[in-house]
């Protein structure tokens, strides 16, 4: 199956690897400070095409002991990804299994993170994605996204595109996007504002986009 505006797994795997390793560094960098914390658990990575970011937190120390899933709706991706995961002898600790964002494969309270990335989107129902993710994290429990703006400044926006165009990758179509404020409606209107905070920095590479994270709070 081909999503509407994805690559094929080949090219998608080549296009993150070759092109979005400054937002694969910003983004591990990010869970691994989130996680620093936790105890050990399970981790999904949504939407996590060919399991790049899987399997840079499995290299990590500070993950050691957890375990990860890749969820994808679109099984050639996660075909895409397993050969890595093979040659790393990652097979017993990433799990790639097909899903829906919108209706997670996973009980309720289940996982100690979630995180998605670029994937936010894609999504039809963007809402459910974002309760679904609150429904599956255990008390405690963290829930990461990051997407790209689409009222991102004109300058990153041209930065983004000439990156792509290094290793043949078309421009993105931003106006699938949402606005941070639009972000911030969604996690209002899903009731995730009291536990969530929607941020995006001002400045750098991460300023083309925005960060959703909600932490599932611990029982009173
Ligand atoms: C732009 S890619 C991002 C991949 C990866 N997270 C990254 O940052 O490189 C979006 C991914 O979301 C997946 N996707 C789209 N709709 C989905 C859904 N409803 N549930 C799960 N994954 C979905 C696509 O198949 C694709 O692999």
């Amino acid at each position: 199956m081909l999503l509407k505006n994805l690559r094929p797994a080949d090219e998608y795997d080549r296009f993150a690897s070759q092109a979005l390793e400054p937002w694969d560094v910003l983004f591990v960098a990010r869970i691994r400070q989130l996680a620093r914390d936790m105890a050990p658990g399970a981790l999904v990575d949504i939407g996590t095409a060919t399991a790049v970011v899987p399997v840079r937190l499995a290299a990590d120390p500070v993950f050691t002991d957890w375990r990860f899933v890749g969820l994808d709706l679109d099984e050639t991706m996660l075909n895409g990804g397993r050969p890595r995961i093979a040659e790393l002898g990652l097979e017993s600790v990433i799990e790639l299994k097909v899903g829906d964002a919108q209706n997670l494969p996973f009980a309720d309270g289940s996982l100690a993170m979630a995180v998605s990335r670029a994937t936010l989107h894609h999504l039809p129902d963007k809402l459910k994605s974002l309760t679904e993710m609150y429904r599956v994290l255990q008390p405690g429990g963290i829930g990461l996204v990051h997407d790209m703006r689409r009222d991102v400044s004109p300058a990153l926006l041209e930065k983004f595109t000439q990156m792509r165009a290094a290793v043949g990758y078309p421009p993105t179509h931003v106006e699938e996007k949402v606005t941070l404020d639009e972000a911030r409606a969604l996690v209002a209107e899903a009731g995730l504002a009291d536990c969530s905070a929607v941020t995006s920095p001002g400045i750098g590479l991460g300023a083309l986009g925005f960060e959703i994270l909600i932490r599932k709070p611990l029982p009173a």
